[in-house]
């Protein structure tokens, strides 16, 4: 294109279509950046506002804690019932979910694995009891709040509230719980070799 011709017939220069930039070409590269535009310009593209979710087992136990420290954001969902523990799925996110469970005088999960899913899980409140059961023996533990409970993939365990007060407590699993093997007692001592 030649200007001068351009500029005799129109002296506005503010108005002169501004020169394009070239194309990138094929043999430059391309990525989305030249295909689409800045995707920072397009809010449908680049959202910011999307939470940041844990992908560590540092980062799930931080998510826990969180939960547990919110307590306006639990405790009106709390529900009691008297015949079956009573559970609520509280939070998903890409691998993970995170469950509230509440747990009544007497209430006990039975023993059970986790299937492929590891896990963190903290009492909100009250008290419960954690038996587990591996090569090493049988252990028992008391859990109460401000206590952070992190379990590998196999951890075979029993929650029970030994207490004579109701116990609240959330558990992160990851990935989300499908499978829940439960065992009884004895035959599992046997399974795993532990007498
Ligand atoms: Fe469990």
């Amino acid at each position: 294109m030649r200007m001068p011709r351009f500029r005799k017939r129109n002296r506005d220069r503010k108005q002169f279509p501004l020169p394009r930039a070239a194309a990138p070409r094929w043999s430059d590269g391309l990525s989305d950046v030249s295909i689409a535009g800045d995707p920072t310009a397009f809010p449908h593209l680049a959202r910011t506002d999307l939470p940041a979710h844990p992908t560590t087992v540092a980062g799930y136990a931080r998510l826990v804690r969180e939960i547990a420290a919110d307590r306006a954001r639990w405790e009106p969902l709390v529900r009691y019932d008297a015949l079956t523990r009573w559970y609520a799925r509280l939070e998903t996110g890409p691998g993970y979910e995170v469950w509230l469970l509440s747990w009544l005088p007497g209430q006990s999960s039975g023993f059970h694995d986790h299937g492929r899913s590891s896990g963190v899980m903290t009492v909100l409140q009250g008290e419960l009891t954690e038996r587990s059961l591996t090569a090493g023996g049988e252990g028992s533990r008391a859990l109460a709040p401000g206590g952070l409970r992190v379990f590998a993939t196999g951890h075979l365990h029993e929650m029970v509230n030994a207490s004579l007060e109701p116990a609240v407590s959330v558990h992160l699993y990851t990935p989300g719980l499908v499978e829940m093997n439960q065992y009884q007692a004895s035959a599992e001592r046997q399974r795993h070799g532990v007498h």
